[in-house]
């Protein structure tokens, strides 16, 4: 088969490897239907995660149907349609048994495109099958569903449910990448009176507005924190999600809640970033941080199956999966594409809307 290969730091290629196989009990065989790309898949391509070793298959979000499972599976079978989440769980360490899956000790939590072979590619092994892939409805596209897999329940999780989002709060979100984003789209989940919207580009802060904030501050030429205090009676955010991933946005958040407030981290940071006790220390505030645990992948998934959660809009392009080459170049630069996700298709695009076209052909 086919996959999007990591070739060691500054080096990818979609080459030719061995295709993979049953190798525990617990695994099964998938073929992948539908994946992404993630921010994350940059940093690894930049060398910042040096765990990753060159030849490894990249990718941790997927839709695909399982071709074969192991003897030990009991829960998915052949022919299944299924989405395989960025985090996998044993269900059987400690945390796992806490709902922690991505803290997971017993062989899982992050490994797809990172410790495994990952999902860019046209067949994966999924290890611990059963805890880990959820089976999809029959009505719901690749495309509905396929963000479930990383940026909704990580902005869910790390951003709205850490930082306690209630009705009526005032919500600030400092990056509107697709993680700001999707903090925007499930935050409004709690009814909040007002979602504040923060990032250096105009055009991030343009979808913001259509993903749902109704304000945009941009920071490049305009103080967020005073902005945000005049917003609010001078008092503050309830609530603030840093969704970049640097000093700076961390600090900005920290400065822009109100007392009593809560600072979600949700960005990977790099850099120490200062928090400055001497201001915080007796205003109440909590700070919270997190890796996603997926545990409200099957929420999320009822909300978008019932019609009330829509994240389609963050698939602004569209590729086979055998140019995926082509997808990373449009998905690195997104101040010249527009890019927020590239879907990757196992059916080229074109021949797919030519299935649906037929029949009204015919019919005509
Ligand atoms: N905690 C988790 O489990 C988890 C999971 C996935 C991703 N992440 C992290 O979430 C963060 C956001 O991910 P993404 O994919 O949306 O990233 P992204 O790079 O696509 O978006 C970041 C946004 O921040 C904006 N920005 C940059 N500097 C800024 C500044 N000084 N002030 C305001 N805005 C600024 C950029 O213009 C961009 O729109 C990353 O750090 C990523 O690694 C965390
Ligand atoms: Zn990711
Ligand atoms: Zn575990």
């Amino acid at each position: 088969m086919n996959g999007l290969v990591f070739e060691g730091p500054g080096a990818r290629s979609w080459t030719s490897v061995p295709d993979p196989s049953i190798e525990q009990a617990t695994d099964a065989l998938v073929r992948i239907d539908s994946t992404t790309i993630c921010g994350t898949d940059l940093h690894i391509l930049k060398g910042d995660v040096p765990e990753v070793r060159p030849g490894t298959i990249l990718g941790h979000e997927a839709v695909g149907t399982v071709v074969e499972t192991g003897p030990s599976v009991s829960t998915i079978a052949a022919g299944d349609r299924v989405l395989i989440s960025c985090i996998t769980s044993c269900g059987r360490c400690r945390f796992c048994r806490e709902g922690h899956y991505g803290l997971c000790v017993g062989g899982g939590g992050w490994i797809f495109g990172h410790l495994i072979d990952g999902l860019q590619a046209e067949y994966a092994r999924v290890p611990f099958a059963d805890t880990s892939v959820y089976k999809l409805p029959e009505h719901l596209s690749d495309e509905q569903v396929l963000f479930l897999a990383d940026i909704l329940p990580t902005a869910f999780e790390v951003g709205v449910v850490n930082g306690r989002v209630e009705p009526g709060d005032t919500v600030a979100i400092v990056g509107a990448g697709p993680i700001g984003l999707a903090a925007v789209l499930t935050a409004k989940l709690f009814t909040p009176s007002r979602i504040i919207a923060i990032d250096l580009s105009d055009a991030r802060l343009a979808r913001a507005l259509d993903f749902g904030a109704d304000v945009v501050i941009n920071n490049g030429h305009t103080d967020a924190t005073r902005s945000v205090l005049e917003l609010t009676d001078g008092l503050g955010a309830d609530v603030a999600m840093e969704a970049v991933g640097i000093p700076e946005t961390f600090e900005l958040c920290a400065e822009l809640i109100r007392p009593g407030g809560r600072v979600a981290n949700i960005g990977v940071h790099g850099r120490a970033a200062d928090l400055h006790l001497e201001k915080p220390w007796i205003r109440d505030v909590t700070i919270t941080t997190g890796l996603v645990d997926t545990t409200s992948t099957p929420r999320l998934l009822r909300l978008i199956s019932e019609g009330r959660l829509d994240a389609t809009p963050f698939a602004t392009h569209r590729f086979p999966l055998a140019d995926a080459m082509d997808a990373y170049e449009v998905f690195a630069a997104p101040e010249d594409t527009g890019a927020l996700k590239v879907v990757l298709e196992r059916e080229p695009v074109e021949r797919k809307r030519k299935v649906v076209e037929e029949p009204v052909e015919a019919l005509a």
